[in-house]
């Protein structure tokens, strides 16, 4: 019997070397911790349970039968993070070079399948050269097992992925199919073909950087939803990220103790609005005074910040946060920032989070650029998400809410549960100069006329009368009530039940 169990530890301690210490030197030497040391940061200490150490690949060709380590370059298992329960898999860039093959594609289902049984979230950390050459096909199967599964949990657990080391090819199509994204600076990458096989069919020169770094998926290509410096400051987010979500899809949001009250007035919103209706302000600062304890965590904040997207928490529930930003191209809609919305209300409906929306929009952005880039299509999107969404929708509508752009920004009319309106707020068709102009044309160029014409028009239009007359606003409410006013009504909505027609799934644009 000893010599079994030393046996069962030597195997054990040969899995925990993976490649050997000098490539996990060389992983060190590179900024970014082994497969290991990141479950060990993401999870409770003591907490993870590891299956399939002893897990072994089949291949033979090319020399592979007498180069076997077990475990074959993905550590998976469970454990928790602040106590709740998740799935992990973490690929080990020290064996083979975190490529994928048969066997490790197995392990990844096998916690996949489990995940989906037990009603878990599904944390994958990405460190891979990709398929495993010397195995060929059976390696591309894998990734598709993989792939198959990443569709049928979608919407059904939290799927997040992180990137710590390379990820190109095909493999980027998993995490691309994972609810949320994380990067890590300088050490990370992702594209579908890296630099070379660019410069060779398109004669283009780019870096790894440019082409799939963190700073350009997520500032241009809205890939990724968020850069960090380094491994632990990623890990340590993430933790903090689970900590907004459910577990599954039949799962209400989490929520936690407070001492933030509920009935918190904030004085200093009654100023936030500029007096000049042309004048930005910074719509972070009202999110910031809302949430309970000013904790929002914000996603993709580089990208399409027009809008902006994150949680936090309202009486310690979670809440999903959309709002315009007027302090970047006045808060118009546009296609990367209909799509970044509309993703992230698609999230939150899947996952039962009430979504507050902040509305201060002069309407989508006009332009060749947007219409040829097809902003009917993208810009059906954000309307077709926030219609769709069965989970209670609060909706404060703080200066500029005009044309299409109003009904968009969970109206009323799209079964917004609670519209509420500051005393500032403009919802109309368009702003008073537009409409003058297109309404008044022959007074053009009679400024007196059309200063006297544009007043009237700002007096009858630019404010929140009008749709609360038509009960298209619930109330007008103080800036400083606004997160006692949401609080009350989230309260409300706590029991709200509604359900969209039978259908297989609905055909949002895409
Ligand atoms: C087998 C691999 C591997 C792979 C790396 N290694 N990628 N082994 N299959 N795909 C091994 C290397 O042989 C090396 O082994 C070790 O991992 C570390 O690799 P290095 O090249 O020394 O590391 P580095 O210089 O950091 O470069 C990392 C890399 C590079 C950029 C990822 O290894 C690389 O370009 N690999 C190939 C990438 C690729 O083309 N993959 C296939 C993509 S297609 P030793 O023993 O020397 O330590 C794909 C299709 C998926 O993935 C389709 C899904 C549908």
């Amino acid at each position: 019997m000893q010599d079994i169990i030393r046996q069962l530890e030597e195997k054990r301690e040969r899995a925990r070397k993976g490649g050997g210490q000098k490539r996990i030197d060389a992983q060190h030497a590179k900024g970014k911790l082994t497969a290991r040391e990141r479950i060990e940061l993401l999870l409770d200490p003591g907490s993870f349970e590891e299956w399939d150490m002893f897990v072994e690949h089949q291949a033979t060709d090319f020399g592979m039968a007498e180069k076997t380590i077990p475990g074959d370059g993905v550590v998976t298992g469970f454990g928790t993070v602040n106590g709740r329960l998740i799935f992990v898999f973490s690929q080990d860039f020290t064996v083979f070079g975190g490529s994928l093959s048969e066997a490790h594609a197995g392990k990844i289902c096998k916690i996949m399948d489990q995940a989906m049984k037990v009603g878990a979230p599904v944390v994958g950390i990405n460190d891979s050269g990709g398929a495993r050459i010397q195995e060929g096909v059976t390696s591309l199967g894998g990734y598709a097992e993989v792939f198959q599964r990443n569709v049928l949990a979608s919407g059904v657990v939290p799927q997040i992925s992180l990137i710590m080391g390379p990820c190109a090819g095909g493999a980027v199509y998993s995490p691309a199919m994972t609810d949320f994204i994380f990067m890590v600076r300088d050490t990370s990458y992702m594209f579908v073909t890296g630099p070379d096989v660019v410069k060779t069919v398109t004669h283009e020169e780019v870096t790894l950087e440019e082409l799939g770094g963190a700073g350009t998926h997520t500032t241009t290509s809205g890939v990724a939803d968020k850069a960090f410096n380094n491994d632990a400051e990623a890990l340590l987010s993430v933790r903090r990220f689970i900590d907004f979500l459910p577990a599954n899809n039949t799962e209400r949001p989490p929520s936690r103790p407070t001492p933030d009250p509920g009935d918190r007035v904030e004085e200093s919103l009654d100023t936030l609005i500029p007096d000049d209706p042309a004048k930005p302000y910074d719509m972070k600062e009202l999110i910031e005074k809302v949430v309970d304890e000013g904790d929002f965590f914000e996603l993709q904040p580089d990208y399409a910040a027009n809008i902006i997207i994150g949680f936090g928490r309202m009486e310690g529930a979670t809440v999903g946060i959309v709002a315009n930003q007027p302090m970047v191209v006045a808060g118009c809609l546009d296609i990367s920032s209909s799509i970044k919305g509309g993703r992230f209300v698609r999230f939150c409906d899947c996952f039962n989070i009430p979504i507050v929306t902040f509305v201060d929009v002069p309407g989508f952005l006009p332009g060749t650029a947007q219409e040829l880039g097809g902003i009917i299509k993208h810009g059906a999107k954000l309307l077709f998400a926030f219609a769709e969404a069965t989970v209670p929708k609060v909706t404060v509508i703080t200066r500029k809410a005009y044309g299409g752009a109003y009904d968009v920004m969970s109206s009323k009319h799209l079964r917004g549960d609670v519209n509420f309106a500051w005393p500032s707020a403009e919802i109309a068709v368009m702003g008073p100069k537009g409409a003058v102009e297109i309404i008044f044309r022959g007074d053009i160029g009679d400024e007196e006329k059309i200063a006297e014409r544009t007043e009237e028009y700002r007096r009858r239009f630019a404010n929140p009368f009008i749709a609360g007359h038509r009960g298209y606003i619930d109330d007008v409410i103080m800036p400083h009530n606004t997160r006692l006013r949401i609080a009350k009504s989230l309260g409300m909505l706590r029991t709200k039940k509604l359900d969209n027609p039978w259908k297989k799934h609905g055909n949002i644009p895409l």
